[in-house]
């Protein structure tokens, strides 16, 4: 029998989540608190460190089983993922690693964060290739989302090389469409790029099914990782076609034989590695990641549907206008939200000064985004403090 945890008795658990003791935090879309199980992966790094690195230790075993894990988790093969340091690297990777023509078009969406937005604009001022985006819009509920036939018709020009979107959108939380949009790509010759920090760990993502090419995610929001340690995904037979943005030492096959310059780019993703790795944050993330992944995507989306619609309903009553979409395929870990008659950030600023609540601000929106061992009384705390209209 396995002695992984359950999801109940993490639930509320301040030795396994001692964010738990301080916040109630409900700002995993920004920058995570790390569980136990990833602070101590990194404090057993800084004592073996201190000893002598790489003396007796199994950092870059470790390193190995974390790609086999990311890989597991999207249904991809180790060969195709690399390490990378945030999310706007992997991006980048992809922008400058394309041999783009001038007049190829990207398409996007206008409500990016932005490490999907500045990569394609470098390689329009550079290459001459247009940059696409698409508008949101305001669904018959009156959510914001970018409707997925808006972003078809924006990619059936011809011209259209690549399609890049974030799975989930950092502002209005809507989850887009990926399997859709991606068998349009793929039928198209089209290739498909996905920022997937905002989903990983907590909504499938399957990069067969949904036809996906490159995804790059940083580790520190719903994976529970610290910043910094990130992986990146490049499906296998676009590894060859796509060069290498920045090159060093171990992006080539014979990287350990320093003095013998045999610049072979790796067949694998490891060709997108440049140098030495962040090992103290990718082992952080590997605790967190195992740990999640020990529970299950789904178990752990469906704890998050659970939270979120509790919280939906509580700023119903209390009168608050939802912008975030939550059908059946386009909700996400995050709740976007707006007062009617009251200014935000003297909300944020308060939850934060007189209650310990952690929620964040974007684009004019309150956003909450608790993690599936928030709990219920926590956020039937938020409720009950958030001012009425
Ligand atoms: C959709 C999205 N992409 C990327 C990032 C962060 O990028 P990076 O990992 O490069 O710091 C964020 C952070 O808020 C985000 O919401």
């Amino acid at each position: 029998m396995s002695d992984a945890p359950s999801i109940s008795s993490l639930i509320g658990n301040a030795d396994a989540f001692p964010v738990l003791k301080h916040w109630h935090f409900f700002n995993h879309a920004g920058v995570a608190p790390i569980p136990r199980t990833g602070a101590d992966a990194m404090r057993k790094f800084a004592a073996e460190a201190e000893r002598g690195a790489y003396l007796g230790t199994a950092w870059y075993r470790d390193l190995e089983k974390l790609r086999v894990s990311a890989a597991r988790l999207v249904n991809a093969h180790r060969d195709e993922i690399a390490f990378v340091k945030n999310t706007s690297e992997g991006m980048s990777i992809v922008a400058n690693g394309i041999d783009w023509q001038f007049g190829d078009r990207v398409v996007t969406t206008s409500v990016e964060y932005p490490a999907n937005i500045y990569p394609w604009m470098e390689q329009q001022r550079n290459r001459g290739i247009k940059l696409v985006m698409v508008d949101e819009e305001l669904d018959e509920h009156g959510r914001r989302h970018v409707p997925v036939d808006k972003i078809l018709d924006a990619a059936k020009d011809p011209k259209t090389k690549l399609v890049s979107l974030s799975h989930v959108e950092y502002a209005s939380g809507q989850r887009h469409d990926l399997t859709t949009i991606g068998a349009f790509c793929r039928s198209r010759g089209i290739l498909f790029c996905v920022d997937a920090i905002q989903s990983l760990g907590i909504l499938p993502l399957d990069v067969k099914t949904m036809n996906v090419d490159y995804f790059s995610a940083d580790g520190h929001k719903w994976l529970l990782g610290p910043e910094g340690a990130g992986v990146f995904y490049c499906r296998r037979e676009l590894i060859e076609r796509t060069r290498p943005a920045m090159v060093g030492w171990m992006n080539v096959v014979d990287a350990q034989n320093y003095g013998n310059y045999n610049y072979t780019l790796r067949p694998d993703a490891g060709r997108f590695e440049c140098g030495s790795y962040n090992v103290a944050g990718l082992l952080g993330l590997k605790a967190s990641l195992e740990m999640l992944q020990s529970l299950g995507t789904e178990a752990v989306g469906a704890r998050l549907k659970v939270l979120g619609n509790r919280l939906i309903t509580g700023l119903f009553g209390k009168g608050y206008d939802i912008v975030s979409p939550r059908d059946a395929e386009q909700w996400s870990g995050i709740v976007s939200f707006k007062s009617r008659t009251q200014p935000h950030e003297p909300i944020v600023s308060k939850l934060r000064r007189e209650h310990k609540i952690e929620i964040a601000l974007r684009e004019g929106r309150l956003r909450a985004s608790p993690h599936f061992y928030n709990t219920e009384a926590e956020i039937d705390r938020l409720i009950e403090v958030l001012p009425g209209h």
